[in-house]
């Protein structure tokens, strides 16, 4: 295969990782020094610990990329892509406290190696630099939108408590779930691309409706890989969510269609939290028995038709095609 059919058969991430590589670069040397602290050595412990262990940095990458195709040739979408990526990053550290998780990139989770209390704080404290940096582009538009954003996430992760444990959650509630919790970040990413490139409205909004419908699309997909992925692909411990008697798409489409044995082995499981050995595998077998992975798959595939429709009338730009191809891609993703 040739140079061009290589980078074909690549990974939409990888390849807009190659086309922003010296944005990126920028970020990444922006992360690391903002992410230090003078005064608390178990703050540069613990995010050195998550940071370097890498992640996909697609949401960083969704803000360089929206600035840029539009036409920006500033340096400020430099710190709003590592403004989103802190985002990112503290809520990661809350929500594997909040999870009880044990694995995050590939490696024990803070929560783990140090203690709840530690990710909890280095949660806040990355939270708070990330307001320090989005404070610097002097843009109030753009703090309006990462404020909201910041808001959104929180709102959806306590909605998202409530909402477990209880076979009543429905499919509606379990979008505004992930629209709250992931998807907010992704519109966010992007829609801050375009207002910092000073784009006309209907170009930020078409940005904004992309990142909302990918979001939505990419957590689908997340809440599949944890009954269907491997761990070691994943960077994560398949499973988390049962244990976590959530109500993910999966489980929902599948208790819409128990019969009165399933719906009792959820209750039991879900509802009053009794798990044994084995119920994994049977979950599994009743989500298979009723097409419910297929199902779900379906809908991040419709969500994902969603973010490409919405950045179809942006002018053509390469990134514009790369972006096209990731919405595609976050459907078929195993990591
Ligand atoms: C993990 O996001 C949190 C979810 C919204 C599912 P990513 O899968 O983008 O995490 P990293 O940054 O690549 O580790
Ligand atoms: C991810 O939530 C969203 C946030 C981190 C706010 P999940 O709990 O579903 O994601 P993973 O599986 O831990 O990455
Ligand atoms: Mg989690
Ligand atoms: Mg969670």
């Amino acid at each position: 295969m040739d140079g061009a059919g290589e980078a074909q058969a690549r990974a939409p991430q990888d390849r807009l990782a190659e086309m922003l590589a010296e944005d990126m670069a920028q970020v990444n040397a922006l992360i690391r020094e903002r992410m230090a602290s003078r005064h608390a050595p178990r703050i540069p412990e613990v995010t050195a610990h998550l940071v370097e262990a890498g992640g996909k940095r697609l949401r960083p990458m969704l803000t360089l990329a929206a600035a840029r195709m539009l036409g920006y040739a500033g340096q400020d979408h430099v710190k709003l892509a590592a403004t989103v990526e802190f985002i990112h990053t503290a809520t990661l550290l809350h929500d594997d406290v909040v999870d009880e998780s044990q694995r995050r990139r590939g490696r024990p989770t803070a929560n783990l190696l140090w203690d709840n209390k530690s990710s909890v704080l280095v949660g806040d404290y990355l939270f708070s630099r990330s307001f320090q940096l989005m404070v610097e582009t002097g843009n109030l538009r753009v703090l309006d939108i990462l404020a909201n954003a910041s808001a959104t996430i929180a709102e959806g992760e306590v909605l998202q408590l409530t909402a477990s444990q209880d076979l009543r959650t429905d499919e509606a509630v379990y979008l505004q779930v992930i629209r709250g919790k992931t998807a907010a970040l992704f519109s966010a990413a992007t829609e801050v691309g375009g207002v910092i490139a000073g784009a006309p409205e209907d170009q930020v909004r078409a940005l904004f409706d992309y990142g909302d419908a990918l979001g939505i699309a990419f957590q689908i997909v997340d809440d599949i890989l944890d009954y269907g992925g491997q761990d070691a692909v994943i960077g994560k411990n398949t499973g988390d969510d049962f244990r976590e008697r959530k109500l993910t798409l999966p489980v929902i489409k599948a208790v819409a269609k128990a019969d009165a044995e399933e719906r009792e082995f959820w209750v039991r499981v879900i509802e009053k939290g009794d798990q044994q050995d084995g119920d994994l595998a049977r979950a599994l077998s009743i989500l298979s028995r009723h097409d419910a992975i297929a199902a779900s798959r379906a809908e991040a595939l419709a969500w994902s038709g969603r973010a490409k429709q919405a950045i179809f009338n942006l002018r053509e730009h390469p990134l514009r095609a790369v972006l096209s191809e990731l919405a595609d891609f976050v459907v078929e993703r195993v990591l």
